[in-house]
């Protein structure tokens, strides 16, 4: 069968084939522990589903505008605006199902042929793959260790040019957990007001951190008119399958993506969005509960990793992934992540399912029990030393 050039670049998600693995062992029997996966391991908080079930048994079940329901807007616009020291308005605001629309469809919107586009690399993979949807040029950023997977400002300078329409930006990170410093960021925003380029920021984790504060680009001078900010409901409220996403852009792009949305999905589901505002009008309780349970989980993710001889693994400051150093095993990580699971059934994705410059990385999800993370550790270390031997 002959396919679109604009396609020849897919490829599945790192995630969704070792699970598919994972699952394959389970059905002979195997016991894995799930370290690949990137959502929470929780329910959606119980008040915010049964909003969702009410507005199915209240006939809410019909199309509404493409871009999202008014008072969903509204409230998005207050409550990212309030976390973030913004004044967004309603019209601003752009309700997807799931974040990832709000990173194909800006660059869908604003990016032409040639253009470039620098994106994280190690970084989530829908960047790479929805440039190139896009037909626009990806040019990988590298994020290293050395560096607290900060921007390597070095390394950006010389990536930039004359084409450089866009930058990708996500912090906190996948699959690293670091955060963009204050200095990175008015580094990057000084370049794109110089230069007339905008930015993507992805801010899925932006609830999601330890101790620290997340500065955001949209709040520095002269950037809100060029920065789209991406966030949504997955992982702060547990709802990835509810598919509930949401951007926030200057005014004129936003009713282009509204375009984009009409003749695409059409729009998100009513009763989904009725859950989302229950999510953020209602007690953030849980909210804090969880992100506390996930710092416990790292603390002890990291300490274990840090005590299996040839692991090297920084604390991570955000997100619920560790993204530990396995260079002193001298292996390909895709083998040793293969090895992982077939001998220590322990489910992890290698770091190049997030860029070249993942060679020598591990990515593992603490979003487990302390049970299962504290197992799986125990495991780790025995197959280790016996490959060693
Ligand atoms: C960095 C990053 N951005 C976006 C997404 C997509 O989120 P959603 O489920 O809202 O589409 C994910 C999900 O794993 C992610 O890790």
């Amino acid at each position: 069968m002959n396919f679109a050039h604009r396609i020849a670049h897919l490829k599945a998600e790192g995630a969704y084939a070792v699970l598919a693995r994972a699952q394959a062992l389970e059905a002979q029997g195997r016991n894995i522990i799930h370290l690949e996966i990137g959502q929470p391991d929780f329910e959606t908080y119980a008040h915010v589903a049964l909003a969702g079930i009410r507005a199915i048994a209240t006939g809410q079940t019909r199309y509404n505008p493409p871009a999202g329901l008014p008072a969903l807007r509204a409230a998005l616009a207050e409550d990212a605006g309030r976390r973030r020291g913004m004044h967004f308005t309603a019209e601003q605001v752009v309700v997807a199902p799931g974040a990832k629309p709000l990173l194909l469809l800006p660059m869908l919107a604003l990016l032409e042929a040639g253009d470039e586009v620098l994106y994280p690399d190690p970084g989530f993979p829908t960047y790479e793959a929805a440039i190139g949807l896009a037909g626009a040029t990806p040019v990988p950023l590298p994020l290293l260790e050395e560096q607290g997977f900060d921007l390597d400002l070095e390394a950006f300078d010389a990536r930039l040019g004359p084409r450089t329409r866009m930058i990708i930006l996500n912090s906190p990170g996948n699959p690293t957990g670091g955060i963009l410093s204050s200095r990175t960021l008015a580094h990057v925003a000084e370049v794109a007001r110089r230069q007339d380029i905008w930015i993507l920021s992805d801010e899925i984790y932006f609830r999601l951190a330890y101790d620290v504060e997340v500065p955001s680009i949209v709040s520095l001078p002269g950037m809100a008119e060029r920065t789209i900010l991406a966030d949504g409901f997955s992982k702060t409220y547990a709802m990835t399958g509810w598919r509930l996403g949401f951007g926030i852009m200057p005014q004129p792009l936003a009713e282009k993506m509204e375009l984009l949305l009409t003749h695409s999905v059409g729009c998100t589901a009513t009763f989904t969005q009725f859950a989302g505002l229950e999510a953020i009008l209602g007690p953030q309780d849980e909210v804090e509960a969880v992100r506390a349970e996930f710092r416990r989980r790292r603390d002890l993710m990291v300490q274990g990793l840090n005590g299996i001889p040839g692991i090297r693994c920084p604390l991570p400051q955000g997100a619920f992934y560790a993204f530990p150093n396995v260079q002193a095993f001298g292996r390909p990580v895709a083998e040793l992540a293969d090895y992982l699971l077939a001998e220590a059934g322990v489910a992890v994705l290698p770091g190049t399912a997030f860029g070249h410059n993942g060679e020598g990385y591990l990515r593992l999800s603490y979003a487990n029990s302390m049970e299962n993370i504290q197992k799986a550790l125990e495991r780790m270390a025995r197959a280790l030393a016996a490959s060693a031997d």
